[in-house]
């Protein structure tokens, strides 16, 4: 047999796995193994992923290894670690584990080796960090700073801003940190009227330094510090992030504010690199490098670990079970932790633009799914809005709980009530709860049976719903970068097995282009320019409204 029909035979045994009767039941398997949360989940250090709630049974599990077995995930691996060209349609490889490696790791993108350049930058911006926590790094006037404000989008933004607000939420910070990313104006205004541009400094956080919206964003708050503290203050003002040294230059960013990484480095999973200089400025050095440390082991166990071991494989075998498998086109993700507030955020464009793709590495159209929707929101407030539908809604939607065992904060009633909501809520989805249960509670309170006949279908609950629990001990930086890279490389094992590119992202550029041609039409008298009838028609009534204005 070839690859090819290895491969094929693979999958059609994970779709008859699927078509097994009672294929969905997750209460039947636990009454047939109570064991389950031993045979379903496994650890890394102090992190341990349980997917004993969902369907996946010892035969489906291993299906599942072998389909990464029969894909080469093995080669794949060593090539993704080894600097190969991975992201064929860029011509790169994917080299975001130099980042957070040691000089001494020797990690190679193609025949640069990432982890010394890695090292130096790293060296550039610790020391750039301690000059401005020292306050030997000032603005013009000679007033240290206090406030930080990365000025990015996408990549440039979602990691950062999710990590800093991990990192800093807990003890607070050494510097303030903005995050300004919409080109909506309102973001810029409301910096400019809040900050004091003496006590600012400005990272201008772009891979490529030309996205719109941050040279926008940008130039109007290099306006205002020139106009508040005159326009040599600029220098003093602002450093640059990014691979584009010509086009930072001619910004006016002097060579040594500048921070640079290669393009080796995908826009989200650049937290780790220059992009992620507002984490250290606003967290310290110190969380930031054991961050670093973090997703650097997480790197080594996904590297070394047996698939069936191995939390990143693991967790991207149940995605692919609830997605191709099952058939679900949607995945939830609850931290149960304000800290992580922001990390569905940052997973959406992790996940969706690294594998919301349909055309296969051969450059053909897949034949299978793809990237399910990705969403979330903090436990417990998303229990108060959408977990309505994942509990009742048509849909099913597998969820993923994060949850740390000890907080960082001296509230331990508070953080018990929190864990029991992220405990109970798992258990709901998968117990459910039937008609006749809901009509012997009803009736022990006294309902009358009319009342019970229109009512209990309503409290009915289906359960067999899965979700699958990631939980850690603390979650300090260490456990914050695991976490992170964790994700990444479920991201790349999934765009492997689905046979994407998960390191290209040209779905986003057909918007952009089309943005740059409708922008003169909006201006005042302007013609407006041959689009589909229903853009124009939009064109003209925006123009209409703000003209009456
Ligand atoms: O949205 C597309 C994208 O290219 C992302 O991949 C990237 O993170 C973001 O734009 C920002 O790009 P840059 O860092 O080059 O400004």
């Amino acid at each position: 047999m070839n690859n090819d029909s290895v491969l094929s035979g693979a999958w059609n045994r994970l779709a008859a796995l699927a078509a097994r009767p009672g294929a969905r039941d997750i209460r039947a398997r636990f009454d047939a193994d109570p064991a389950r949360p031993r045979r379903f989940s496994a650890s890394h250090g102090d992190m341990t992923l349980d997917f004993s709630k969902t369907a996946i049974d010892g035969e489906a599990l291993a299906g599942l290894l072998d389909l990464a077995h029969a894909a080469d995930l093995d080669g794949f691996r060593r090539r993704l670690f080894a600097g190969a060209m991975v992201n064929a349609t860029e011509h790169r490889a994917a080299m975001h584990m130099a980042l957070r490696s040691r000089a001494a790791d020797a990690l190679h993108a193609g025949t640069e080796d990432a982890s010394a350049i890695a090292a130096h930058e790293r060296g550039l911006m610790q020391r750039f960090v301690a000059g401005v926590h020292r306050g030997a790094i000032h603005g013009a006037t000679g007033e240290a700073f206090d406030t930080v404000v990365n000025v990015g989008i996408g990549g440039s933004d979602l990691g950062p801003l999710m990590a800093t607000e991990a990192l800093t939420m807990a003890h607070g910070g050494v510097l303030h940190a903005r995050f300004l990313s919409n080109v909506d104006g309102t973001g810029a205004a409301a910096v400019m009227r809040e900050l004091d541009p003496e006590r600012t400094l400005v990272l201008v956080a772009s891979k490529t330094f030309t996205t719109d919206e941050t040279m926008t964003n940008a130039r109007a708050l290099r306006a205002w510090i020139a106009d508040s503290l005159g326009e040599a203050a600029v220098a003093s003002h602002f450093a640059a992030l990014s691979t584009n040294l010509a086009a930072v230059a001619a910004f006016g960013i002097a060579d040594d504010r500048v921070f640079g990484f290669r393009d080796w480095v995908g826009g989200r999973f650049s937290l780790w690199s220059p992009v992620g200089l507002s984490i250290a400025l606003a967290a310290g050095w110190e969380p930031f490098q054991a961050m670093l440390e973090g997703g650097r082991d997480m790197d080594a166990h996904f590297r070394d670990a047996d698939f069936a071991d191995n939390l990143p494989v693991l967790l991207a075998l149940v995605g692919i079970w609830h997605v191709n498998a099952m058939g679900y086109g949607n995945q939830a993700v609850l931290a149960y932790d304000d800290r992580l507030r922001r990390f569905p955020a940052f997973l959406q464009q992790l996940e969706m633009e690294s594998n919301g793709k349909s055309v296969g590495l051969d450059g053909k159209r897949v034949s299978h799914r793809t990237c399910p929707v990705i969403f979330g929101e903090p436990g417990t407030n998303a229990q108060h809005s959408f977990m309505q539908l994942v509990h009742q809604g048509t849909s099913v939607i597998p969820v993923d709980f994060i949850l740390a065992a000890v907080p960082d904060h001296d509230r331990p009633d508070a953080h018990r009530i929190l864990a029991a909501n992220a405990l109970a809520q798992a258990a709901a989805l998968l117990r459910g709860k039937s008609r006749p249960q809901v009509e012997t509670e009803m009736r022990a309170a006294g309902v009358p049976e009319d009342e019970i006949a229109a009512i209990a279908p309503h409290r009915v609950f289906t359960g067999d719903r899965p979700s699958s629990t990631i939980m850690v001990r603390r979650l300090d930086a260490v456990t914050l970068g695991r976490l992170i890279a964790l994700y990444e490389h479920k991201v790349a094992v999934q765009g492997w097995l689905w046979q994407v590119n998960s390191f290209d992202q040209w779905g986003v550029e057909l918007g952009k282009l089309l943005a740059r041609g409708i922008l003169p039409d909006l201006a005042p008298g302007a013609p407006i320019g041959r689009h589909d009838p229903s853009t124009s028609a939009l064109i003209a009534r925006f123009r209409g409204l703000r003209d009456e204005a």
